[in-house]
């Protein structure tokens, strides 16, 4: 049997984590392993549902002889919890067991849980490690709930797809398909690891998309779809649409301005307009966020991604690169402008990957 390192297993819990990505929200994707008191894996788990066992315990539920938990190390991506809710407080499950040490890799930022997860295991005698390594990969795992919890709003994610040249569509407007078949089936996977899918008037009224998540791992499971449409322009051509098609009324918001329509059986949320005949990202967010919405992935044209843009209110950019040029044309980054160089929006632990014939970068936009 081979022994696993600390980052060996600590990736492996990232790993383990990621496998709840759309199940658990509001709570954070969690994984933990359990190596034995000579570093061999015991077992491993994550928090696979919301009101399910929690990673701890997870990963404690696959031990099958628990003599081998004497001296054994935890390793799990995020501070065990110190409160008692949906589930049991994880620290006082694994305070009362013979294990040795338990290494994390989050301090939870929770107020309810901060630093007390530690307190509860050291009392017992634990030993306790903040890990010092895979900073990006573990952020990365829980940024949806870390940004919930520090900024108080929903996480934004944008996805675009470009070609080399900037392009998200040709000057006519036609967009389908710039990126391959690979690629567009990544993106029905990504589009189940958030609360809802964002999408303006444009994109609706031009491309008739479905915006659904056609991913075996999110069967059955109907999204939720935000509309911009502060005109109401787009609410006649809504009945008989693919996106309505998809998904029943009461999992649409559609968002307008004052006195505008939507569609029948929508949540119909009105805000106020900038007198350019914008919503304010930032006021936008709230009620999204008031509506139970913690994360959102933005999947639309120029106007909505520059609003983000503009506001500084992207978490997270998904940027499909086709490997092809297309002349003029319609930027992604259109709707946004910045004054000089220094103020260029540069991006944190940015990871490339080939996706099918396409490339995908999928990092942190920094804004000066
Ligand atoms: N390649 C890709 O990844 C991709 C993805 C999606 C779309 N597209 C392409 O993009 C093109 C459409 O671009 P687009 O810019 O017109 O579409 P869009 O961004 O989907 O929709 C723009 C409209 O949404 C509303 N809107 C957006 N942000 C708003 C805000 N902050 N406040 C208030 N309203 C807001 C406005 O509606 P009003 O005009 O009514 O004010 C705005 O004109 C199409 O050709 C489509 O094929 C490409």
């Amino acid at each position: 049997m081979t022994r696993l390192t600390p980052k060996e297993a600590m990736l492996m819990a990232v790993e383990e984590g990621r496998k709840g990505a759309g199940h658990v929200s509001p709570n954070p994707l969690v994984g933990c392993v359990i190596l034995d008191h000579e570093y061999h894996l015991l077992a491993k788990g994550y928090h696979a549902r919301l009101g399910d066992l929690h990673a701890e315990t997870a990963a404690l539920a696959q031990v099958t002889d628990p003599t081998r938990l004497e001296g054994a190390h935890v390793f799990v991506t995020l501070e065990p919890c110190a409160h008692d809710g949906r589930q049991p407080a994880c620290a006082k499950t694994l305070a009362a067991l013979p294990i040795a040490s338990v290494t994390y890799g989050v301090r939870d930022p929770n107020p309810l849980v901060s630093g007390q997860g530690e307190a509860i295991l050291q009392a017992a005698g634990k030993q306790v490690i903040l890990f010092g390594e895979l900073r990006d990969e573990l952020e990365e795992l829980a940024e949806i709930f870390l940004l919930n919890m520090r900024e108080g709003r929903p996480f934004v994610a944008v996805k675009v797809a470009s070609s080399l040249d900037g392009r998200i569509a040709l000057r006519d407007g036609s967009s389908r398909w710039i990126t391959g078949p690979a690629a567009r089936e990544r993106v029905h996977y990504l589009r189940g690891c958030y609360d809802a899918v964002l999408t303006g008037a444009g994109t609706l009224l031009k491309d008739n998309p479905r915006l659904d998540a056609r991913d075996p791992r999110f069967a059955g499971r109907a999204r939720r779809l935000v509309v911009l449409d502060p005109q109401g322009r787009a609410a006649a051509a809504w009945p008989g649409s693919k996106a309505a098609e998809a998904r029943p009324p009461e999992d649409v918001f559609w968002l307008t301005g004052k006195g505008m329509r939507a569609p029948e059986g929508t949540h119909h949320l009105e805000l106020s307009l900038s007198k350019d005949g914008v919503f304010d990202i930032d006021e936008m967010l709230a009620r999204l966020r008031a509506e139970g919405m913690h994360s959102v992935f933005v999947e639309a044209g120029a106007r909505t991604v520059g609003g983000f843009l503009r506001a500084k209110r992207v978490d997270r950019l998904y940027l499909f690169l086709a490997p092809k040029l297309l002349g003029e044309g319609l930027g992604w980054t259109s709707g946004f402008e910045i004054a000089s160089l220094p103020q260029a929006v540069s991006l944190a632990s940015s990871r490339w990957s080939a996706v099918g014939g396409d490339f995908l970068i999928s990092a942190r936009p920094v804004f000066t």
